[in-house]
């Protein structure tokens, strides 16, 4: 028996973002476990460098960058660096988002724009960015971090982050499409709810009509964790699923299915 390498990340350079807390957290640490070498970027620094340090402690390689993923200058400044400083980009996880809850008739302008501008415009910023210097290099495999709350409503008060996931999944298929004869593979991961410390703070913040994902509707029953998302994650980036392209997977216990 020989060992299967096709979901190893040897000698790979990997951007995540959002990778200093929850689930960005999960994917890095589980890519450079991989053997991938990851840049760890987040809007917050200190964090992206806990994430770093914890990874090259544990004998891999990770370097932290401060990134504001809806700024259009710092995203192109980000890939410039990795490109500059490692030679390359292989893989890219859009991870970072937000996801504060309002009442639908309290959105304001100002409130779905901040949604939009992190989630959306972020994603779409850095696939450009990141396509950008794949098609000009080997290729690559993306995945992007959407949620179930795309395909169903799922909690109260959440319709301008649905909205920003249903957006991040068209994003997925259309540039699959576009740019698989580039060699450019993009998936997505819609994630049920995971205990994270952005999920924790959300879900405080406001008074749910309801449990979250609807108790009793996970066939598989429980509440996943990061790891289950870092593991599929990892599926879509490795060559495992080489040819996988503009899909859709629910981590959710199957509760999209119930
Ligand atoms: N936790 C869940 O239940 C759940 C469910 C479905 C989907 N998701 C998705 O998973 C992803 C990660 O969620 P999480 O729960 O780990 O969140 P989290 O809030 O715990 O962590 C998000 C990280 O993103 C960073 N970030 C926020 N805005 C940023 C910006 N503008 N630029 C760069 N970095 C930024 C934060 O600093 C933080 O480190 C998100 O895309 C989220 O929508 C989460």
């Amino acid at each position: 028996m020989t060992q299967n390498n096709a979901f190893r990340l040897d000698d790979r350079i990997a951007v995540v973002t959002g990778g200093g807390a929850g689930i960005g957290r999960g994917i890095a640490e589980t890519f450079a476990l991989a053997g991938a070498r990851v840049i760890v970027a987040d809007l917050d620094a200190a964090a992206a460098q806990l994430t770093a340090d914890a990874i090259t402690e544990a004998g891999g390689q990770a370097h932290a960058v401060a990134v504001d993923v809806s700024n259009e200058h710092e995203v192109i400044a980000l890939f410039e660096q990795v490109i500059g400083q490692h030679g390359g980009l292989d893989v890219l996880v859009n991870n970072a988002a937000i996801f504060p809850k309002k009442p639908f008739l309290e959105v304001d302008t100002a409130f779905w724009d901040s949604l939009q501008a992190v989630n959306l415009r972020g994603t779409f910023l850095c696939l450009r960015e990141a396509i950008r210097h794949m098609k000009a290099g080997k290729g690559g495999s993306i995945v992007n971090i959407s949620s179930v709350s795309s395909m169903q409503a799922v909690v109260h008060h959440n319709g301008t982050y649905n909205a920003t996931k249903a957006g991040v999944n068209s994003l997925t298929r259309t540039t699959a499409l576009e740019f698989g004869p580039d060699g450019i593979r993009v998936n997505a991961v819609l994630p049920g709810g995971i205990p994270t410390p952005g999920a924790r703070t959300a879900s405080a913040a406001i008074e749910l009509k309801g449990p979250i994902m609807g108790e009793g509707r996970i066939p598989l029953g429980g509440i996943g964790d990061v790891q289950d998302i870092a593991n599929a994650a990892l599926f879509l980036a490795s060559p495992a699923s080489r040819y996988i392209t503009g899909q859709l997977l629910a981590v959710d216990g199957g509760f999209l299915v119930s």
